[in-house]
């Protein structure tokens, strides 16, 4: 078995090497050099075709070189001890002084060791395991990147798709287990749980597969990552297919151990595939003139594998391949063929084999060259500097039908993107579900899955219950005939609701807490734990999110309004005091009724003052003031002569009597209705004054209360049904001053008794009511959504209502002097009025004023002498004429008069009588006006003749 391969290869050696060997005149050294491939698996095979390969071409381009590598290929045949004997063999019978390979991980740790004492560079292209770090093999080169960096690229897309547990799959192997501390690292930064490791043993048959996939199957995560080598995960994909989990709402991600090579696996693996995703190094597409690369690679690999199915193209591997044997001719050019070669050291019986084995002269200079070699291979920048390629991106791919599609890239700089640009640098925005190209998830579905199942298995959720102390929010009975739990309260009605918006169908069974004291919130601390101790799925109930819990348990957010708040009795008050007919009406109500008064007044005595009102003649003084305001308070019509300030007056008038009686009414009430308010609104008032204070009992405000001050013996505990009475009996009966309860259980105490209690506060902060679940749990963040709709909707009103009966207690308000204050605002309108109808008289009566003026003018130029006449008659019978004058006058204001003041020319008599009119008022104002009041009084009786 072991022969054969080996001298058919060495016979291929021969014949590929052959030709140019005696091609060349000159003296060509051979510079020998190992590879330890598993030539059984699929990376073997590609891996050797291209090593091949990268012999011939290299040596074809440089035909001038003095050395000339010698390649002594072995099969490790998947197998450690094998790998070790390859290498000691190499080392002692082929004097190699490089080793390429070897393949797995698991080999490479004591091929490196070997390589690193003997001084012999071993370079592996496939060994990725972070595990192989430099300081521990220091003649260990990674000619590949290793797993730690597509570690981010895979947290970052279990970030970006929103998952937050994740099982991971992985062969258990020196290869699987290497990337495991990386992955649990990074996926602990992005507070991804990791609730289960499944490590698939090597020896593991196809029945032990299946019976740890249906383990995973049943639990509640529903993403996979996948790191292992090809050959099992196929067997692992395919499994899963029969197992029916490559359906909905399954994640498989694969890492690049499968991803790289996904072109060349079976086409029934690839089909039970479809749906994964996975990562993969990125290789910049090929050039153009690399198709004749593509040609004669193509045809190597049907020479070496006669058998196989060909492929389209090397994978990754195949290029790094290439690559390798590219920097290790160049290095092996420069630095030559060592003179005294790997000399075996003297032999003596006591030494092994290994001991025998010669360090190698040439070694650190052979290093030294490979890592400081750079150029560009068909893999893109072939650069060893940090003994590992450089990160350049991941691809991300998406297993589809018979291939794969692009996703997105992940770069270490920018995270994932949806394409890349020429310098590598992204072209859009953050990374984000949106950056990447649709998935199609197992299943053929489009929809981004969950991440999570409620377990498979037809469990229902058992979902605890407790009896609270307050049945409105949960209380449990038990059915006597069947034995089942049955719940109601208000709770209840919102887990049921909650369960109604959850995006997937929940079935759940209720399961009753019993407690021999249900009053107490140490009991509740039990229920709780519950949760914790795994035995309920779900606690609801008037569970108070309380810090001591949060270790035990993750809660939702609250259902109910937070806080603590104080029950306190009411006192009735009548604030009596001697401002107090100030109160009905606001300062500003105040402000404007003054003002508008004064308005009303000016203008008022404006009009009478165009007018020639016989009382307001002359300069402004006190006393018209005075008769001013009487005149825009009582309503003194009669001694106005003007139409227009008699309008303006009535407008007034009627703005006043309105505010008169508000006024009245507002006095009135204020001075009979009792106001209520708290017998006092502060808790440290009442410990100062040293008062009793009663909380319910077992509940965690007693220690708030300590913490606020309280003495102990000031304290009361008491059950919801005993409040009224506490509280009633007052602190020097043996009752309280005070209750200080959650917010949610006074309004349940005040819906019931809110005549003579009222609630002060909330005085302290508390996060209100809430469920709890198991800690990470994949519900709390559905659940919470489905709460916030509930709580920001219709349906918690309904529900409150349904529980807090608040028929009684609704029109209970508060009165509030400062509230009840009739405001300038309300009165708006009224004084809009007024004010409008104040304003537009002045115009008016100046128009008027004008009119009338032209007229006297045109009156007095036509009829002079008449006027003379007019006057010294008037002077004597000027009453008897007013009486005559009479009704169809009016000065201002009065359009039909105006009609009549237009028609001067015509000898009516009405027309002299008007001039006659006015004549005489201004003539006696001027004789009498001021001399004496009882006159005044006198004249009055004449100007109202004469309007
Ligand atoms: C190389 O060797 C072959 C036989 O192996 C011979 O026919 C050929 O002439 C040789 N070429 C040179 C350049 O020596
Ligand atoms: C793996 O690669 C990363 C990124 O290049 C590097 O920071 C890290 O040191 C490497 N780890 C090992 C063990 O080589
Ligand atoms: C053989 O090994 C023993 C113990 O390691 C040592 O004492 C002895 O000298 C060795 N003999 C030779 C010939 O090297
Ligand atoms: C109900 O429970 C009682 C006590 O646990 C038990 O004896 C009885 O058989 C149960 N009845 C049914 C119908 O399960
Ligand atoms: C609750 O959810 C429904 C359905 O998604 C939505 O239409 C509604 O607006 C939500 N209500 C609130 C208050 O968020």
């Amino acid at each position: 078995m072991e022969k054969k391969p080996q001298t058919i290869l060495f016979l291929l050696l021969v014949f590929s090497f052959g030709a140019a060997q005696n091609s060349t005149a000159r003296k060509v050294e051979e510079f020998h050099v190992g590879v330890i491939l598993d030539l059984g698996s699929l990376v073997g095979k590609v891996s050797r075709t291209s090593i091949s390969l990268a012999v011939e071409d290299f040596y074809s381009v440089h035909q001038n070189y003095r050395t000339k590598l010698a390649i002594h290929i072995k099969d490790s045949m998947g197998n450690e001890v094998q790998a070790a004997s390859a290498a000691i063999d190499l080392l002692e019978n082929y004097k190699v002084q490089a080793i390429i390979g070897p393949q797995k991980s698991s080999e490479a740790t004591f091929i490196s060791k070997l390589g690193s004492i003997k001084q012999v560079p071993i370079i592996s292209f496939t060994a990725t395991s972070p595990a192989l770090t430099h300081d521990s093999f220091p003649y260990f080169v990674r000619a590949t990147l290793n797993d730690s960096v597509q570690v981010n690229g895979i947290v970052s897309l279990i970030k970006a798709y929103g998952w937050r547990e994740v099982v991971l799959v992985y062969d258990d192997t020196e290869y699987g287990r290497g990337i495991l501390p990386h992955l649990v690292n990074a996926l602990q930064q992005i507070d991804a749980h990791v609730p289960y490791r499944s490590a698939i043993p090597l020896s593991a048959t196809s029945e032990n597969i299946m019976q740890e996939l249906y383990k995973l199957m049943a639990m509640q995560t529903r993403v996979f990552i996948v790191h292992m080598s090809s050959t099992r995960a196929s067997l692992i994909f395919t499994k899963a297919k029969e197992a029916g989990m490559m359906d909905k709402g399954f994640v498989w991600i694969v890492t690049d151990g499968v991803a790289n090579i996904v072109d060349s696996l079976n086409l029934s693996v690839i089909e039970a595939m479809n749906g994964v995703i996975g990562t993969r190094f990125y290789v910049p597409r090929l050039q153009e003139h690399d198709t004749s690369f593509l040609i004669r690679w193509n045809r190597m690999y049907r020479q070496f594998n006669p058998n196989e199915l060909p492929l389209d193209k090397p994978s990754i591997f195949g290029l790094w391949a290439y690559d390798t044997v590219w920097a290790l001719s160049q290095a092996a050019e420069k630095v030559g063929v060592s003179r005294n070669k790997n000399k075996r050291l003297q032999s003596s019986k006591n030494s092994t084999s290994l001991d025998l084995l010669a360090v190698s002269t040439d070694g650190p200079e052979l290093l030294k060259e490979i890592l400081h070699n750079k150029f560009r291979g068909l893999s893109g920048n072939f650069d060893l500097t940090d003994r590992q390629l450089p990160v350049y991106a991941l691809q991300i791919i998406n297993v589809v039908g018979r291939s794969w599609k692009h996703i997105g890239f992940w770069t270490l700089k920018n995270g994932l993107s949806r394409q890349l640009n020429q310098n590598g640098l992204k072209i859009t925005g953050p990374a984000s579900m949106l950056e990447l190209n649709p998935v199609i998830w197992p299943g053929e579905s489009t929809e981004i899955p969950r991440g999570w199942e409620i377990p498979a298995s037809g469990d229902k959720l058992k979902v605890g219950v407790p009896t609270s102390a307050y049945p409105e929010f949960v209380q449990t009975s038990k059915d006597p005939v069947t034995n089942a739990t049955r719940v109601v309260g208000l709770s209840i009605d919102i887990f049921e609701e909650v369960v109604k918006r959850l995006p997937f169908a929940l079935s759940y069974e209720y399961q009753a807490f019993d407690t021999i004291d249900a009053t107490s919130s140490t009991s509740y601390n039990d229920f709780v734990h519950q949760v914790y101790l795994q035995r309920y799925d779900i606690a609801i109930g008037d569970i108070t999110i309380i810090y001591s819990r949060t270790p035990y348990v993750d809660f939702t957010i609250p259902y109910t309004e937070s806080g603590v708040g104080m029950i306190v009795p009411v006192k009735e008050t009548v604030k009596k005091n001697i401002w107090i007919f100030s109160k009905p009406l606001s300062k500003g109500m105040w402000f404007g009724s003054i003002m508008f008064t004064m308005y009303t007044t000016i203008v008022v005595w404006i009009l009478e003052h165009l007018n020639g009102n016989t009382h307001l003649h002359g300069p402004f003084s006190l006393r018209q003031l005075e008769i001013l305001m009487s005149f825009s308070i009582f309503e003194e019509k009669e001694k106005l002569k003007c139409i227009l300030s008699r309008l303006v007056l009535l407008v007034w008038m009627f703005v006043f009597l309105v505010l008169a009686s508000s006024y009245t009414a507002s006095l009135a009430s204020m001075l009979t209705v009792q106001q209520l308010s708290p017998m006092f609104t502060d808790i440290r008032e009442l410990q100062k004054q040293g008062g009793y204070v009663g909380f319910h009992r077992g509940s965690y405000i007693e220690g708030l209360l300590v913490d606020i001050g309280f003495d102990r013996s000031k304290i009361r505990s008491y059950a919801p049904d005993e409040f009224r009475i506490a509280l009633s009996n007052g602190g020097e009966h043996g009752g309280v001053a005070a209750l200080v309860l959650d917010v949610p259980y006074i309004k349940l105490f005040l819906a019931k008794y809110c005549r003579g209690y009222t609630m002060v506060g909330p005085i302290y902060k508390s996060a209100g009511f809430a469920f709890a679940l198991p800690k990470r749990s994949p519900l709390l963040a559905e659940i919470s959504r489905a709460i916030i709709n509930i709580t920001g909707g219709d349906t918690i009103i309904q529900i409150e209502k349904k529980w807090i009966d608040q028929n009684d207690c609704q029109n209970e308000e508060k009165i509030d002097g400062s509230d009840s204050a009739i405001t300038f605002d309300s009165f708006g309108g009224l004084f809009l009025l007024t004010g409008f109808v104040t304003t537009c008289s002045i115009p008016v009566a100046l128009l008027m004023n004008h009119y009338k003026k032209d007229q006297q003018k045109v009156l007095t130029k036509q009829d002079e002498p008449n006027n003379q006449r007019y006057a010294q008659k008037g002077e004597n019978s000027h009453i008897q004429d007013g009486n005559e004058g009479n009704e169809e006058n009016g000065d201002c204001g009065d359009i039909d008069n105006q009609g009549r003041i237009l028609v001067p020319h015509s000898p009516n008599r009405n027309g002299d009588l008007l001039g006659d009119c006015t004549q005489n008022n201004r003539v006696t104002a001027t004789t009498h006006f001021g001399s004496d009041f009882i006159h005044m009084e006198g004249e009055a009786s004449m100007s109202q003749s004469c309007s």
